[in-house]
């Protein structure tokens, strides 16, 4: 399969959501291409996971455009080109029914369908998947009982298994230790400089990915687009955007 660099994986233009007169995304335009690793920041409530939703179908804009790989998302159906880890999809109940082996193969089912049979490619998926994440060990226990952050890798094998394009994951290192959180930044950047998976992380901690991301999104209702996430404090009007988080950040990225 050839892939057209020309073409954007995700072209928006001129989004916007506007819920009972309140405007909660107002006139984004950004494109998204092969191979990026984009970060998304932005304070709380400011329309992140919002916006994600839109680009995956899940909610509809008041206003715009979407384009999933060249298509109208309208007439977009191959959703398995696209791995999506939500915000909190690690909250499980103790007692679902389900081994960590069980919920990596429903990542399959996109690109299957529901009612095919097993094959052995989506076996060898599946199994690439949860070595990628470090979880064979895994694959036996119940859900359930998992640690937080061994359930968040169950959950990121879930969208590798079904070979994607493009992963998104929004927040997902949430309350997860810092030795994890390092190898877990480890594995997505190998996943973008060998694989080309293109990456889009929606985050609180940019200082500890900088060095690694290409391009920074602030989402504060408007989107402000960096191009040198290094240079991200010089970006016009990014504190003003982003309030006192702003200078957490800059903080941050000088410790390390
Ligand atoms: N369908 C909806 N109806 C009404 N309000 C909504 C809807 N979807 C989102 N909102 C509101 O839009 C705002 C943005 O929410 P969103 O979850 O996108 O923020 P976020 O940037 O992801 O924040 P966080 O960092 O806390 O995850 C919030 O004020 C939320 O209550
Ligand atoms: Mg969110």
């Amino acid at each position: 399969m050839s892939i057209d660099f020309k073409v954007p994986i995700f072209d928006v233009k001129n989004l916007s959501f506007i819920v009972r007169g309140q405007n909660i995304l107002s006139d984004i335009s950004l494109e998204i291409f092969n191979a990026e690793y984009i970060a998304i920041i932005g304070p709380n409530g400011g329309g992140k996971t919002t916006l994600i939703r839109m680009l995956l179908g899940l909610d509809k804009p008041t206003t715009g455009e979407i384009k999933l790989f060249g298509k109208k998302l309208s007439d977009f159906k191959e959703w398995h080109k696209i791995g999506f880890v939500p915000q909190r999809a690690s909250l499980v109940d103790q007692n679902f029914p389900a081994t960590a082996l069980d919920i990596v193969k429903m990542g399959r089912v996109s690109k299957r369908g529901v009612f095919s049979k097993e094959t052995q490619e989506d076996r060898d998926a599946v199994k690439d998947a949860m070595f990628k994440m470090d979880i064979l060990n895994l694959k036996d226990k119940m859900v359930g009982t998992l640690s937080g952050g061994q359930r968040q890798r169950v959950m990121i094998a879930r969208a590798l298994a079904s070979k994607p394009e493009i992963l998104i994951l929004d927040e997902p290192n949430t309350g997860v230790d810092m030795v994890s959180q390092k190898n877990f930044y480890t594995l997505l950047s190998k996943l973008n400089k060998e694989e080309k998976i293109t990456i889009v992380f929606i985050t609180h901690d940019i200082g500890v990915i900088a060095d690694d991301i290409g391009r920074l999104f602030t989402i504060n209702q408007k989107a402000i687009i960096c191009n040198d996430p290094k240079k991200a404090m010089s970006c016009e009007d990014m504190s003003k955007l982003y309030g006192i988080d702003a200078h957490l950040i800059h903080n941050h990225r000088h410790e390390h």
